[in-house]
């Protein structure tokens, strides 16, 4: 077996379960990975890490809570005194916590019950969301930069896990298969941190563009994890196009929002 230094070192963020714990598995698959599973609670991680991989040489938990700076740094910490590098980093951990606010309108709605908007309540869902979805991939990303700058891969790589949900693209386009479903208004937390998130995924797709980097976003569609409430296809499915994306070569895209049958309109 080939050494760690050998392996190309993977960051994914949120993998202890879910999609992010099948974008490990998939990994898992392709020979020569070093596998970070990244898990904002230190137990669930080494559960998952060890689920993947009972003898530990591949699969490395690794805690990480992408909305606490002094966790970030430590995860940087253990990575480059363990590896020295990052190769590729998944941004993945991501949240939609307006489910229940958003049930509770509709039902209120059904009863033509006027509900009073709380507003203190609402912005703390906004902080919250914005605060995993956007700025925890944006410093994730920063605070793994100086390691991916020291990457042994051509190209390193980055994937943020978007969804077509923050597609402005989709949402505007009657004659999508999406239109119906984004052209209601719900969500509007998670939606709009996901279109920020891609725009975050441009920014770095120019900002590395000169290094030769691939900085890409996937859309996984509905799938069925603790997120959505189990509804969606099995998160092995669209676990696919991210791993594509983590494992692709110089000839790979960069700066494009694809899911597994191709380009997503930003
Ligand atoms: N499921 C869908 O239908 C769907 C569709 C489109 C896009 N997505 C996106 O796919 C990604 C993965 O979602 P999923 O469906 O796999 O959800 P999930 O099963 O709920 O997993 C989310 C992961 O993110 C982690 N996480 C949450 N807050 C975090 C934080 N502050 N720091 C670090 N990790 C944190 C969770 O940790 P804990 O286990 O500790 O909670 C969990 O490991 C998300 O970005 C989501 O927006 C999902």
């Amino acid at each position: 077996m080939s050494s760690t230094s050998d392996r190309t070192v993977v960051l994914i963020t949120g993998a202890n379960q879910g999609i992010g714990y099948e974008v490990a598995k998939g990994l898992l698959a392709h020979e020569n990975y070093h596998i970070l599973l990244g898990s904002r609670d230190a137990a669930r991680g080494a559960k998952a890490a060890e689920e993947l991989d009972p003898t530990g040489k591949i699969v490395e938990p690794i805690t990480i809570d992408v909305t606490d700076d002094a966790s970030i740094q430590q995860a940087v910490e253990q990575v480059e005194s363990k590896h020295g590098r990052l190769d590729v980093l998944v941004n993945n951990a991501g949240i939609n916590n307006e489910v229940e606010m958003y049930s509770r309108q509709i039902q209120n709605e059904k009863e033509g019950i006027q509900e009073k908007p709380d507003l203190a309540q609402l912005r703390q869902l906004y902080r919250d969301a914005y605060e995993v979805n956007v700025s925890g991939a944006a410093i994730t990303t920063e605070a793994f930069a100086p390691l991916l700058e020291k990457s042994a891969a051509t190209p390193a790589r980055i994937v943020f896990v978007s969804s077509h949900t923050g597609s402005l693209g989709l949402r505007i386009d009657k004659l999508s298969n999406w239109y119906p479903r984004l052209s209601n208004p719900s969500f509007p937390i998670y939606r709009s941190s996901k279109a920020a998130l891609n725009m975050l995924t441009l920014h770095y797709a120019a900002k590395f563009q000169a290094k030769g980097w691939k900085v890409n976003g996937s859309c996984p569609n509905l799938t069925a994890t603790n997120f959505s409430r189990g509804k969606g296809r099995p998160a092995s499915e669209s676990a696919v196009n991210i791993v594509r994306l983590a494992t692709m070569g110089v000839d790979g895209e960069s700066g494009e929002y694809t899911d597994e049958n191709g380009v997503v309109p930003w």
